[in-house]
């Protein structure tokens, strides 16, 4: 699917939206450009577009005569929930890949992890020499839901420091350079009995939601587990009993049911939980304006691009 051409007018609906649309010009100077935080974004600002950039709908009854949205992150679910962006209206995700960020947010997680970086600094801040097991990530199973750029990436450094990787998709399809084996969502509890790393690349949409919970948390046999997906694929309010059940040994979340994470949650004080705010993978103004400008581009030439989200399938 395809918007009509000519696009023309974009709004760039972003905190970032003065380099974005230096960008923006500097790479295509026919376009004309307003820029806002989506917050600002004005039913008139959608009644003169033709396309939108950003990562957020603005809260707006409609998108005016904006034909094409390009989401500057790699998930579009808050393009298709709780309200669904009209489907005549094209939806494209960002080029850009978040994979190799991301897989060294996991990788560093796991590591800090295997030699307990966080006890040992908490014991230097008591001047406390305190000598305990450390471990190695080589020979551990790492099980990575969602085997496309993202968990595909995480699979790649985690099987070069000797770790063996299961991957787990919707296909039950993924390389297999990277991963050792790769079963389909159904086995997905079967497959958590065994892992020492259970890490989450998954979007969300009506499938995935709340796909990590009581049955695959209770499956788990001392697990850390990782989610840099989005934060509704795990059943958040199960985490704490997983923990202390041992199902868990610990976990590592970027991403949350509601973010920011409540000053409320139990999660912040959870020693065993190291929190990150939803900066794992993060867009940059070049690779947002350039995959902006490739399927632009694409479009002209009458192509359609890979990244038009699939509406059935959700990303
Ligand atoms: C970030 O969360 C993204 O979807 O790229």
């Amino acid at each position: 699917m395809a918007p009509l051409i000519p696009i023309r007018r974009v709004v760039i609906g972003q905190n970032a939206h003065v380099a974005m649309a230096a960008q923006l010009s500097a790479d295509r100077p026919d376009l004309e450009i307003r820029g806002k935080p989506f917050t600002e974004v004005t039913d008139d600002d959608l009644a003169w577009a033709d396309a939108y950039l950003g990562f957020k709908r603005p809260a707006l009854p409609t998108m005016g005569n904006v034909r094409w949205v390009q989401s500057t992150g790699a998930g579009v679910d808050s393009w298709l929930h709780p309200v669904e962006l009209p489907r005549e209206i094209v939806l494209t995700r960002t080029p850009e890949s978040f994979g190799p960020m991301i897989a060294e947010w996991a990788l560093s997680r796991a590591l800090a992890s295997v030699t307990k970086l966080n006890e040992l600094a908490a014991a230097q801040r008591e001047h406390r020499w305190a000598p305990s097991d450390v471990g190695t990530l080589r020979g551990t199973h790492a099980v990575v839901l969602g085997t496309g750029d993202v968990g595909t990436h995480v699979g790649r450094l985690f099987a070069a420091l000797g770790c063996r990787v299961t991957g787990v998709s919707r296909t039950g399809r993924g390389d297999p350079a990277v991963f050792s084996d790769v079963v389909s969502t159904e086995s997905l509890a079967h497959v958590a009995v065994e892992a020492d790393w259970l890490i989450l690349t998954l979007p969300l949409t009506p499938a995935t939601r709340g796909l990590v919970g009581d049955t695959v948390l209770s499956a788990c046999r001392g697990t850390f587990l990782m989610n840099a997906g989005r934060g509704a694929v795990v059943d958040e309010a199960l985490l704490p009993r997983a923990l202390d059940a041992g199902w868990l040994r610990g976990a590592a979340l970027d991403v949350f049911e509601v973010e920011p994470l409540p000053a409320t949650s139990p999660l912040w004080d959870d020693p065993r939980v190291m929190i990150s705010p939803h900066v794992s993978g993060l867009t940059t103004i070049e690779g947002a304006v350039h995959g902006f400008v490739e399927c632009l581009a694409m479009f002209e030439r009458g192509e359609t691009p890979r990244w038009v989200v699939d509406r059935d399938r959700g990303y």
